[in-house]
């Protein structure tokens, strides 16, 4: 069966289709059915089963004859370490980790918040989550340790699981004190920690809080993996909104494992055993996907790679990795690809390697630009393929389905939606529009299986964010439009978020911590465009009357302050002060304006602006910065 053939067997029979593609989860219970539309617009799948998703990335692989098979690669340029663990040894190592957090008290619901780097235990420590049932919540590394606590405050784990330190290039990063600094500012306090000390940095432990990875783990049981529901949460991931409280995405058992499973062949084109590299990271959502849970489920071999697409030791990094570990398909954002091109335009680094292994490459997590998926098409001489998707779905709503049938590439589409996804464009009314109009980028409902059915404890929240502005229908947040093809297009989000170095940021929580600035009255972060991160945020401040303090001070301090707040990850590094903000007659801040402006794009003057002089005196600060150049 092709793409269109598969594609129109889902539409004709969605229940058939899923409960088709449940045949290759092993169930405690199988599900009598695939949708449960009971609590429509509320959609779950699967909910009558019971499974473990431990079992089924795990144990399964074991019991059937393959524990000697490769389960996870680690190499760390940066720690000079590499590390092979097979399906057998994950398995008594996750049973005994599983084991630790029982014996201290970890039971089915319970949350678990993991602030850990790339290494083998963070993806240890999420299965041994899943093994109890207990709810795991991933946070990025590169967030302060202020955004950490509102996540301990929202999810209220029980333990938290972390690693002495993570290593960037050029610096050591102190996760501990990043810890503690989250669990003075928290309100609620987790039952115990459990930390995991690496060579680079032992931490001190706080008595009675704080137990050792090892130590822990000293003469207690294996844990067995408990049956959970279908419908039960297997993971939170705070993602960024529009506002500085991030949105807890749920995401549900065995959907997750029902869809990630049939993407692993659907769209990479893998067969067990083969090798699978997501150059990712496991605090972001294609670290849950695919550098722990796809890859795994589907019995291939995931590689957990610490370091950078250039600088450790150089842009070869990449091409080395694939060539020493047979990857066959791997998974990038365009950002590293505009890195590794910037440092070696003409792929003097591809040539040094054989890459004859590499089948099809990747790419998401924001706008794959033509120039680079050109390039990259020319270095490695394979398909690459960009798929669009969220942290909400969890995996891609538009891809070109390599292991189904291979579509002709059109570059600067994401190609078409995939089964479990009715794609539409619509108009402000809510009315599909016609082919290459642009609209917001809609779903119908239900979304497929292992989407979020609502976000954590915030039910309202999510009504609102996703299901109120276009009833019946999920709400992208991103715009675009479709071809004759219907060959999907995506161009812009139509909320404040951006997107730095593949990168899910919010401006209005940079905006949140710009105001709480004494001298600043007033202010907007807009993402204008660059040509390695793709975005960068940029802030203009307007500052209380009577100030009088040197004005680079003011920005240098703003910086510092959305460093120490979100964390070096926002990227805050661009910030200017101006009188006044342009805004329209109601007292909206005409961000999009400001931001064709700075890009250069052509704009139009909006009819509702309350004063266009205003927008003068924005150009000539944005050129300031180097920006708004035409
Ligand atoms: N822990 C702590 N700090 C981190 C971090 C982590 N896990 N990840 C990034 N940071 C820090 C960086 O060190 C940097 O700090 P600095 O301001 O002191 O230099 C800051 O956050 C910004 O990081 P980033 O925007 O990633 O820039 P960079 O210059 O370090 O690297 C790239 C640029 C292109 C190499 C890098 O962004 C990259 O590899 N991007 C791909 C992103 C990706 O895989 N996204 C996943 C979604 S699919
Ligand atoms: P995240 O939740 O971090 O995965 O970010 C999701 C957002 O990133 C989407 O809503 C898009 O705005 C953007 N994005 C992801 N993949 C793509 C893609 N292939 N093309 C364009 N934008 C993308």
């Amino acid at each position: 069966m092709g793409y269109r053939e598969t594609y129109s067997a889902w539409q004709q029979d969605p229940n058939a289709f899923w409960m088709e593609a449940a045949q290759a989860i092993d169930w405690v219970e199988q599900p009598s059915k695939a949708l449960f539309d009971e609590n429509a617009p509320l959609y779950e799948w699967f909910v009558d089963g019971k499974v473990n998703t431990c079992w089924n990335a795990v144990d399964r692989h074991v019991e059937a004859g393959n524990g000697d098979r490769v389960a996870i690669i680690y190499d760390s340029p940066v720690t000079h370490t590499k590390q092979e663990i097979t399906y057998s040894e994950l398995l008594d190592r996750v049973s005994l980790l599983a084991g630790a957090l029982k014996a201290k008290g970890v039971e089915k619901g319970d949350r678990v918040l993991i602030y850990m780097p790339m290494v083998p235990q963070a993806l240890e420590a999420m299965l041994a989550c899943a093994r109890l049932g207990a709810i795991h919540s991933v946070v990025f590394g590169g967030f302060a340790a202020n955004e950490l606590a509102v996540r301990v405050d929202d999810a209220q784990p029980k333990a938290i699981i972390a690693a002495s330190c993570g290593i960037e290039p050029g610096r050591v990063v102190h996760y501990k004190p990043l810890l503690d600094g989250a669990l003075e500012i928290a309100e609620h306090q987790p039952a115990f920690c459990l930390l995991f000390q690496r060579e680079q940095e032992v931490a001190a432990l706080t008595e009675g809080r704080d137990f050792e990875w090892y130590e822990a783990q000293v003469g207690v049981d294996p844990a067995p993996c408990e049956p959970v529901e279908g419908n039960h949460p297997a993971y939170i991931l705070y993602t960024s909104g529009t506002t500085g409280q991030p949105k807890g995405v749920v995401r549900p058992t065995a959907g997750h494992l029902v869809a990630l499973n049939w993407t692993m062949k659907a769209i990479y084109d893998m067969e067990p055993g083969d090798v699978f590299w997501a150059a990712s990271d496991v605090g972001w959502v294609v670290g849950h996907s695919y550098i722990c849970y796809g890859p795994l489920i589907h019995g291939n071999t995931t590689i957990v790679f610490e370091g950078k697409p250039v600088g450790t030791p150089d842009a070869g990094t990449f091409w080395r990795v694939i060539s020493e570990h047979n990857v066959k398909s791997f998974f990038t954002a365009p950002t590293a690809f505009r890195a590794v091109k910037r440092e070696d335009p003409k792929g003097e680094f591809v040539k040094k390697y054989d890459l004859s292994c590499l089948k099809n490459v990747y790419l998401a997590g924001e706008r794959a630009d033509p120039d680079t998926i050109e390039w990259a098409q020319t270095q490695l001489g394979v398909p690459v393929i960009d798929h669009w998707w969220q942290t909400e779905t969890g995996w891609a709503i538009a891809a070109n389905p390599m292991g189904i049938e291979a579509l002709p590439v059109k570059v600067g589409s994401p190609s078409v939606p995939m089964p479990g996804y009715d794609v539409q464009i619509l108009d402000e009314g809510g009315h599909e529009v016609e082919p290459g109009t642009l609209g917001a980028i809609a779903v119908k409902l239900p979304l497929a299986p292992g989407t979020l059915p609502t976000l954590w404890h915030a039910e309202e929240r999510f009504k609102k964010s996703y299901l109120n502005t276009f009833p019946g229908y999920y709400e992208t947040g991103d715009a675009g439009y479709k071809d004759e093809d219907g060959y999907l297009y995506i161009m812009a989000r139509t909320d404040d978020v951006i997107n730095v170095a593949g990168h899910r940021l919010s401006t209005g929580a940079m905006e949140e911590v710009l105001a709480s600035h004494p001298d600043v009255a007033e202010c907007a972060v807009i993402g204008v465009a660059d040509t390695l991160k793709g975005q960068m945020p940029l802030g203009l401040l307007c500052l209380n009357a009577g100030t009088n303090r040197p004005l680079e001070e003011i920005c240098s301090e703003s910086v510092k302050l959305v460093r120490e707040k979100i964390g070096p990850v926002a990227a805050f590094k661009l910030c200017t002060v101006v009188d006044r903000l342009p805004k329209t007659r109601s007292g909206k801040i005409l961000r999009g304006t400001m931001v064709n402006i700075a890009d250069g794009t052509a704009w139009k003057m909006p009819a509702t602006i309350d004063d266009p002089i205003i927008l003068d005196e924005i150009t000539e600060a944005l050129q300031n910065l180097g920006y708004a150049k035409n």
